[in-house]
Order: structure tokens, then sequence, then C-alpha cells
């Protein structure tokens, strides 16, 4: 049986054919019923139009039943449409309902529903035009991160997710444990994590980054896809609890290197969208983000801006009435600042790099300055920090001075270490957010609308 997908694109007309799906609406006339069937190979429905005064009470039984979400299969001849905005439609002659969807507690109706309701019915919300768009689109984009790789000679490696150090030091990770903790409360004993399942305290990683530099000491050119975890306090448009990373890592390599790695990527990324999800990007460029097409299309063939932090903080400081957060050299970027510097100072991604090294984690290569760091973070209207990352201090004295001063636990990090005292080469990668990735290719507002079941804080149903 063919997809509604293929069933337009061929557009056999007078071929006999049967299609399943989902109704998304039924509308009854004098002469005709119209039912619009979606079975999200594709964002088009298939136009079914049954002849009122020829069917006959079984399928006019049958139609009584198919309301909007009913399950279904419809048979009939394809013909040419005289509607406008489809090429062909079902002549129909025969309708079958599968499951039913009662309309009293059927919660999507034909109405518009607004984003939040459907995030509280996440199970459903894939039956709405938005986000079986947002679905495909996601396919696609993971579908051209292996592409761009694998095109350029990049090996996929498979970093652990459960793991016994923290990558950004910054301390924001969940605990996995098998301990029995209300047993050893009400016992009142203290936790003793040599019992725990891997006989010392463990997390949900925060980054594949260190794993997968191991092996690009080994491969060079590496890359790692996967979902990663965070728990941050922070309850945003773009902060997930979990979400997924694409972490490429290149030997011999240094930070512009890196950045035209990261600029590549996303040019890429855009042109994929651009050229296999048209059909879903015009839908988010009418409903979502007016311009977007055109937006994305004009980053495509664009070159990237490059600033230093330093630089930045001049630009910010210069417009400091249109921020919250006084910026000031040494401060972290705010997104509003992030978003300023993109939007406003360059009008297009921007690529900020040499940040000072408080604020940046462990591994990044200190610049011979002593203050700044060779990281680079990708800042893109609207969103901001899309991609962070570094060329890595590959030099082993300097790295455990950093660990020792940040007070890092060195015994942990003894295998890192080891990478710098056993053939150690410059090398450099980043971290591009997948779920912020597809707010920029969508234009969607909140990174919860763009993974299938988010989980932020207070936040992990379904
Ligand atoms: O800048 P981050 O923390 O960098 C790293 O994790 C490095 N280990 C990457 C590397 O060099 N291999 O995170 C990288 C990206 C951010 O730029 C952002 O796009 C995304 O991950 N990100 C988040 N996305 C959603 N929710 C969160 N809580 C995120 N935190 C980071
Ligand atoms: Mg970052």
């Amino acid at each position: 049986m063919q997809d509604i997908k293929a069933i337009l694109r061929e557009k056999a007309v007078d071929s006999t054919l049967t299609a399943k799906g989902w109704v998304r609406t039924k509308r009854d006339t004098k002469n005709a019923i119209f039912v619009e069937l979606n079975d999200g190979s594709c964002f088009g429905n298939l136009q079914c139009v049954f002849d009122a005064n020829t069917i006959g009470d079984t399928v006019r039984g049958q139609l009584d039943r198919l309301n909007t979400g009913a399950a279904c299969a419809i048979s009939g001849r394809l013909v040419a449409s005289p509607a406008a905005g489809q090429p062909v439609e079902l002549q129909a002659t025969s309708a079958e309902v599968i499951g039913e969807a009662p309309v009293d507690s059927y919660p999507l109706q034909k109405k518009a529903h607004s984003l939040e309701f459907l995030r509280e019915i996440a199970h459903l919300r894939p039956r709405t035009n938005t986000f079986g768009a947002v679905a495909r689109v996601r396919n696609q984009m993971a579908f051209a991160v292996h592409s761009f790789f694998q095109e350029r000679g990049f090996n996929y490696v498979h970093t652990p997710i459960i793991t016994a150090s923290d990558c950004e030091g910054a301390g924001e990770m969940f605990q996995v444990t098998t301990l029995d903790m209300d047993a050893m409360v009400k016992a009142g004993k203290p936790v003793d994590y040599a019992k725990d399942f891997f006989g010392k305290k463990s997390f949900l990683s925060v980054s594949g980054q260190l794993n997968v530099e191991t092996y690009c000491m080994a491969l060079n050119k590496v890359y790692t896809f996967g979902p990663t975890f965070r728990a941050e306090n922070s309850n945003t448009t773009r902060h997930l609890a979990e979400f997924w990373m694409i972490e490429p890592e290149m030997a011999f390599a240094e930070l512009p290197d890196n950045m035209a790695l990261a600029e590549d990527f996303i040019k890429y990324l855009l042109g994929w969208a651009l050229d296999k999800c048209a059909e879903d990007l015009d839908f988010f460029d009418k409903r979502i983000q007016k311009g977007l097409v055109q937006m994305l299309d004009s980053v495509r063939g664009s070159t990237f801006a490059h600033m230093t932090y330093t630089d930045a903080i001049k630009q910010l400081e210069q417009n400091k009435d249109s921020f919250e957060f006084k910026p000031f050299w040494g401060c972290d970027l705010q997104t509003e600042h992030e978003r300023f510097l993109s939007e406003t100072v360059i009008k297009g991604p921007v690529i900020v790099t040499d940040y000072p090294k408080e604020i940046k984690a462990f591994y990044m290569r200190l610049n011979d300055d002593g203050k700044t760091v060779r990281a680079m973070d990708v800042l893109v209207p609207k969103i901001g920090e899309i991609i962070g990352g570094s060329e890595r201090e590959y030099r082993h004295d300097v790295l455990l001075q950093r660990i020792r001063d940040l007070g890092l636990d060195e015994a942990a990090y003894w295998w890192y270490l080891d990478l710098r005292r056993f053939g150690s080469a410059p090398h450099s990668g980043f971290g591009l957010g997948f779920e912020r990735l597809m707010r920029y290719v969508t234009g969607m507002e909140n990174i919860r609308d763009v993974i299938p079941f988010p989980r932020a804080v207070k936040q992990a149903d379904f």
C-alpha cells in the first residue's frame, strides 16, 4: 500500500487505491462528503470525496463514525482535482472505520490549539500539523548530521551515557544509583558508595567530549551524537534537562579549523532542511516565523562573522542600557547579550572566541595572555548560543595546573590526563545542541516543542 506522500507525488490519475490514515476533518455538504486524510508521511492530506447521492447505507454508516482523529481506510479512484492547492483527490467509494475517536472525548478538534495545551497531551500532539512537521524535520536533521560527518571521513563513536566524571566541571549532573536511599535514611546510616552498583558515585553524562577525545587521539576525525543530561535549574525556552548533542573532535586541528567546521556544518544542515523539507518549512514560514525560509537561505550562502569576547564586551558596553544584566569584561554572556550581538550587531550568525578562562571549562587551551582560552561559541539570532567548543589544552602540565586551580578531583581525570602524556597533539571540537538547531530551523519559540517528550525542571511526564 502506498503512503499519501507517494500518492500525491506520483499522481497516478485513474488508478484505484486504498489509503489508510487518520481523519483530519470531515465536511458534509448537500451533494458531497469531504474527508481530509493524513498519514504523517508528508504535510499534505489526501482529499477524499464521497458522492452523497450515490453512496449506499453501509458507506454512510461508516462515514457517520468517522470523526476527526479516527483511523480508517478509504478506497476509490484517483482523479485530477478541480480544487486549488492539490493536484489530485480520491473519488471515494468505500470507507472502513479502523479506530474511532469520539468527538466528545478526543482532545484534538479542528480548531487551533495553543502550544501550551498541546504540551499537556504530548502523546497526541504528533497528530497536529505543527508537531508532525517538527517530527519530520527532526528526522531529516538527524540524518543530515550523519551524512555531513560521514562524507568528511569522521567516525561515529558511541560514548557512554553513565559516567563517573563531570565533563564540564559545573556539577550539574543527575546521579545514578541503585542504593535504597529510603532504607538508609530510615536506618540513619551514612551512604556508602562502595556498595552502589558501580562501586562509586556515578551520573548521567553532561557531554561525551572527554570520551570522544580518547578516540580522536587514535582515529583523528570522530564525532558522537547522543542524549546528554543537565540538572541545571533553568526554566527557559532554550534549556532542557535531557537534550541531544552532536560533538565532533579533530586531531591536529586548531581553533580556526574548528570554526570553519562549525560554519560548514550549520550551513550544510540548513541547506539540507531547505532541500528536503520544503513543504514543512513552508508551513513554519507561514504560521510560526515569517520570513524563515528566506532567512535560512541567506544564512546558507553567508560567511559567518568572527569577534573576540573582548570586542563583544566593547560592543555590549556601548549599548548597556539595552540590558537587564549590565555587561563587563569577565562576565558570562547572558542570552540577552548573545542575541544582541547576533541580531543587532551582526544580523546573522557570529562566532565569538577567546573567552576569559574563569567562565569556561577546564579543558580549553590557555592563550599566551594567561587570561583567556581558545573557546568559541556560535551565536545566532533568536536563540543565542547554538554551539560551544574550543581548542583543547593538550599540554600536560598546563592542564594539570588548571584542574588543580579549579579544585577538581585530579584522580578522576587520570585517563584524560594520560592523553596528554602519550602522543599528545593539538585538537579541537565543539558541541551543537540538537534542539537549539531545531528551534533555529523551524522557528519554534520553545525548546520543549522541538523534542517529542521534553524533560525539564519539574517536568518528566509521558
Ligand atoms: O557549551 P556546552 O556546555 O559545551 C559542551 O558540552 C562541550 N563539551 C562541547 C564540546 O566542545 N564537545 O554545550 C554545547 C551545546 C550548547 O552550545 C547548546 O547548544 C547545547 O549544547 N546545550 C543545551 N541545549 C539544551 N538544553 C541545555 N540545557 C543545554 N546546554 C547546552
Ligand atoms: Mg556553552
